[in-house]
């Protein structure tokens, strides 16, 4: 299996690993293909991501996607966030390996699911934000896989 550099470098060096002890909102989440599990914490300010930090029990495709993950969400305005995927953190990383591409599901899902409760928590539920928490709690290839990227497998 080919890893890319920027893969590599992410594993061992992860950015924003840990908690944030005075977090706004976190997410924790559970990937259905192979069992492992994700929490991410997030500080938001004025709708503005200004922090975000991740703990996962997972493979180091899943420390890789949510180290890039934390990088490219922190700065964003909590919709922009809600806007990047699994797939363009996988590009951010040069690629993933086919079978690995479901590991990067776990950041994105973790970030939204801390968003889900920021906006619901906060009276910012609008019916074009929840569309976009639609696919929560479920990764069945057959109706998500454009999403989840699982299909590749
Ligand atoms: Fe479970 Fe990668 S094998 S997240």
């Amino acid at each position: 299996m080919q890893y890319s550099d920027k893969v590599l470098d992410h594993f061992m060096n992860p950015r924003n690993m840990g908690e944030i002890e005075d977090a706004t909102t976190s997410g924790t989440v559970g990937n259905p293909v192979c069992g492992d599990i994700m929490k991410m914490d997030l500080k938001i300010v004025d709708n503005i991501i200004v922090d975000a930090k991740f703990k996962t029990f997972g493979c180091g495709s899943a420390i890789a996607t949510s180290s890039m993950a934390t990088e490219m969400i922190i700065g964003l305005t909590t919709d922009e966030a809600l806007d990047v995927t699994n797939k363009a953190v996988a590009e951010a990383l040069d690629g993933l390996p086919p079978v690995k591409m479901h590991c990067s599901v776990l950041a994105e899902q973790a970030v939204k699911k801390a968003l889900e409760s920021y906006y619901i928590r906060e009276g910012l539920m609008t019916p074009e934000r929840a569309k976009k928490f639609a696919i929560l709690g479920q990764c069945e290839h057959e109706e998500n896989y454009e999403h989840c990227g699982c299909s590749d497998e």
